[in-house]
């Protein structure tokens, strides 16, 4: 996996990887951070549709892990505040579950409530047919153990995760 991060010196932008650093112009920084832009709005608009459509008051809701089910938390917790929803939250990860605490979300688990009416996560790569890749972040074990108890799976994906051959966007390193 290749990391990547942004530091800025002097005026100048540098794009990272470890490896090596180049020196980015103020055209394609920015570029860069209007692609991020239209990435987290996809994001953003997609987590919440599948919350306002797929969450209902007394669910209990799996809670996957990802950068999509920030927004997925998010858009529960205003929907718990604004109309007195009533959702328990079985994280699949330490991140999800620091989100469900972060939010004042009710937590549980799978000993206290082993049937889940939802779980809501986020895909690696998604082909025509909307089969898919999940669990690359490293939380597939217990995305796959949660998921199997709920009723219902709801995956979100934005347009980045498109693929026409699974396994060449996201692929595993041994
Ligand atoms: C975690 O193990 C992964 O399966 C994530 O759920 C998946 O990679 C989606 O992550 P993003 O929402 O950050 O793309």
């Amino acid at each position: 996996m290749i990391l990547h991060y942004l530091t800025y010196n002097k005026g100048d932008l540098f794009i990272t990887n470890f490896k090596q650093i180049r020196k980015l112009s103020a055209k394609s920084y920015f570029k860069m951070s209007t692609d991020k832009n239209k990435i987290e709005g996809a994001k953003k608009l997609a987590a919440y549709q599948a919350v306002d459509n797929h969450i209902k008051s007394g669910f209990t809701v799996g809670i996957g892990s990802g950068s999509t089910v920030v927004y997925a938390v998010e858009r529960l917790a205003q929907r718990v505040k604004n109309e007195n929803l009533i959702v328990k939250c079985v994280p699949t990860s330490f991140q999800a579950r620091q989100l469900v605490v972060q939010h004042n979300l009710r937590l549980t688990d799978l000993d206290v409530n082993p049937k889940l009416d939802v779980c809501i996560d986020g895909a690696d790569e998604v082909d025509s047919n909307l089969t898919l890749i999940n669990g690359g972040g490293g939380c597939l074990l217990q995305e796959k153990i949660v998921a199997s108890c709920a009723n219902e799976l709801i995956i979100i994906a934005d347009y980045t995760k498109n693929s026409s051959v699974l396994g060449t966007k996201y692929t595993f390193s041994s």
